[in-house]
């Protein structure tokens, strides 16, 4: 299976930073990169990021999230069918800062992955542990009752999604899961995903939280681990493009 190098730029950005950055990814991409790439950007750059990428074949666009319902008296918040008219492939939901800071369920979390798949959207379906959970030997039971939710929302379209297993307190502290330490937490959630669908081997499970340049290669040669969601070292095109060119064929 291909891999996916996604960039999540949380937070981040300006029309000329984000034209600045993809200018210099698309100078420096091969011109068939052996993984799938995409970059989550800010709701607000969709329309910039999807006429830039427009002549970036290799690149897909994402959002950050998207709303559970399909339309409606929901201030603030973007249907799934918008972000496909602005051309998203993509769309992260159940990102740890926003169950963290907006108090999002595994059931909210579950209802936003159906939303974007009726409209046709990829979800990127964020799980993960906090350090104190790993540290009382939670771990499993915390990811698989967060991919549970949406397995049971999602039934047989759940061949669909991307998971991303993010350790909380890997997330932007610097300090990475080890390669073994991720991929038993992926083998953990691939059994989950076989159970429900006989195309679980086709569902990419990503890791996220700390990944750069230097340790990318070494996660990504994990049985399990398909690709990488990428958060601070995607704002800088040196290392997203070694993440990309770390990632085998
Ligand atoms: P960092 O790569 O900055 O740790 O962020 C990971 C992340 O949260 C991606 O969604």
């Amino acid at each position: 299976m291909k891999k996916l190098i996604a960039g999540n730029w949380k937070m981040n950005g300006s029309l000329a930073a984000n034209e600045a950055l993809l200018r210099e990814i698309a100078a420096g991409l091969s011109a068939q990169p052996a993984c799938a790439i995409a970059v989550c950007v800010p709701a607000p750059y969709l329309a910039q990021v999807q006429a830039l990428v427009a002549g970036m074949p290799a690149v897909a666009l994402g959002a950050q999230d998207v709303s559970s319902h399909a339309s409606g008296a929901f201030t603030g918040e973007l249907s799934a069918s918008m972000l496909r008219e602005f051309g998203c492939r993509y769309v992260i939901v159940g990102h740890s800062e926003r169950r963290q800071y907006h108090g999002e369920t595994d059931t909210l979390v579950a209802d936003k992955a159906k939303a974007a798949l009726a409209a046709g959207v990829t979800p990127i379906v964020c799980v993960g542990e906090t350090l104190a959970e790993r540290e009382a030997g939670q771990t499993e039971q915390v990811v698989k009752r967060q991919l549970a939710a949406v397995i049971h929302t999602n039934g047989h379209c759940i061949s669909e999604i991307v998971v991303a297993y993010e350790p909380v307190w890997a997330i932007g502290t610097g300090k990475t899961a080890t390669p073994e330490e991720a991929q038993a937490v992926h083998a953990v959630l691939r059994t989950q995903l076989k159970a429900a669908t006989d195309q679980a081997a086709r569902v990419k499970i990503l890791y996220g939280g700390s990944m750069n340049a230097a340790n990318a290669s070494s996660l990504l040669a994990q049985a399990d681990i398909d690709g990488g969601l990428i958060g601070g070292a995607s704002l800088k095109a040196p290392d997203f493009l070694k993440i990309i060119a770390a990632a085998p064929v």
